[in-house]
């Protein structure tokens, strides 16, 4: 019934237009098999990409070669089986069965900037697209033992002393600036007990931390600035597993809701310095809630479900038997993951990160960002 509701009134259109849609089915032709550049490169006035914070943007900042274990999985996790599956088919130490969203950002705009650490190791590495600091597990605090936004930020301070940039990087680069919760569940993790009042001035505190990275950033001169929200934690898989079914966990929604209403409003306030900043705000919560929760026609019949998924309470994905090496989790079938919006606990996969790319560009009237399309904000 619901079928026929949705699809009839289209198909009766189809018969009384017959003529318009075979023009229409015309033009898309041509368009779809004329060779038209991917990318208008020339409308798009970004020519370097800094970005700044968790796994929800790291290229491969993690050390490939190290084993450690931390709260949150061992440090090269994302550096192993079967991390990267879908593409390019071996692990790059992105946490995403493929391209992050900050790849899928820059191949739009077509920068390819390098993550952090290969500079690093290699001050020739190129750096003309821009640069990648954003590592997995970090956040605004130190929490899990991995580079804060504010040291990643002063990383960069060490890049452009050294003079690989010139004067112009500041007006014609982009700041993308994504935290997605580390935070939180470091200060859960780390406290005994927590009552509403602690988590309130806790968000407090991370989100005026944020804030003030972004205002170093533009104290030191850059105007450009990509924000995202939090991601609804309540829904992330290795959350929701606590309801016992397939729904997300309300009261740790509360809390990113919270944090980002906080930043939107400290974001827009017109009496902050960043007011003059030229600033999108990508909403992830509301783009993964749209995706997630209004699933009318979205492929992502799996719902919240993660692809890879950890056995028992205490394995991730990737883990391995020490000494069989037999995973130590479950993967859904190759046939099956474009229906999935996340590929593990906490991370989207690529096709979860394209359809929310996707949102951002365009659609009417904005909702997912605030005011203005990415398309808008990325053009001249
Ligand atoms: C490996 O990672 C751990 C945890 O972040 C860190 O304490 C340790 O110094 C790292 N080891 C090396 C060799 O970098
Ligand atoms: C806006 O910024 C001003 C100046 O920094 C501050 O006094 C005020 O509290 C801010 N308002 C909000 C809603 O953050």
């Amino acid at each position: 019934m619901e079928f026929f509701k949705l699809h009839h009134p289209a198909a009766y259109q189809l018969q009384l237009t017959t003529l318009r849609t075979f023009v229409a089915a015309v033009l898309l032709l041509l368009l779809c098999c004329h060779p038209v550049p991917a990318i208008e490169v020339n409308g798009i006035r970004f020519k370097e990409i800094f970005s700044f914070g968790d796994s929800y943007l790291d290229i491969g900042n993690r050390d490939p070669k190290n084993f450690t274990r931390t709260p949150v999985g061992p440090v090269n996790q994302a550096w192993i089986n079967p991390y990267g599956l879908t593409n390019p088919a071996v692990p790059t130490g992105r946490f995403c069965d493929g391209q992050v969203f900050s790849d899928i950002l820059a191949d739009y705009i077509g920068l390819h900037p390098r993550p952090y650490i290969l500079y690093e190791e290699r001050p020739s590495t190129r750096k003309e697209d821009g640069m990648n600091f954003a590592v997995g597990g970090s956040g605004v605090k130190d929490n899990l033992g991995f580079t804060k936004t504010r040291d990643q930020i002063a990383q960069l301070k060490t890049v452009i002393n050294s003079g690989v940039y010139s004067e112009t990087v500041y007006k014609e680069s982009l700041i993308l600036f994504t935290i997605s919760g580390n935070d939180y569940y470091a200060f859960l993790r780390n406290s005994q007990v927590i009552g509403l009042a602690e988590i309130g001035i806790f968000i407090v505190a991370v989100v005026n931390q944020l804030v003030e990275d972004l205002k170093t950033l533009y104290n030191m001169g850059f105007r450009n600035f990509a924000v995202s929200t939090l991601p609804p934690l309540g829904c992330l898989p290795g959350v929701s597993a606590f309801t016992g079914s397939l729904s997300c966990l309300e009261v740790a929604n509360v809390v990113s809701t919270t944090h980002n209403s906080l930043l939107k409003a400290m974001l827009t306030n017109s009496s902050s310095i960043l007011a003059a900043a030229n600033l999108i705000i990508l909403d992830n919560e509301l783009a993964f809630r749209e995706i997630l929760l209004n699933q009318i026609q979205t492929q992502f019949t799996s719902g919240l479900k993660a692809c890879c998924k950890g056995s028992g309470s205490f394995n991730l994905c990737g883990d391995v038997d020490k000494a069989t090496r037999t995973p130590l989790y479950t993967l859904c079938s190759a046939n099956t993951i474009s229906t999935y919006f996340f590929w593990d606990e906490v991370h989207p996969t690529q096709a979860g990160w394209r359809s929310v790319f996707n949102l951002f560009l365009g659609g009417e009237p904005f909702s997912f960002t605030n005011g203005k399309s990415l398309v808008q904000f990325l053009s001249t």
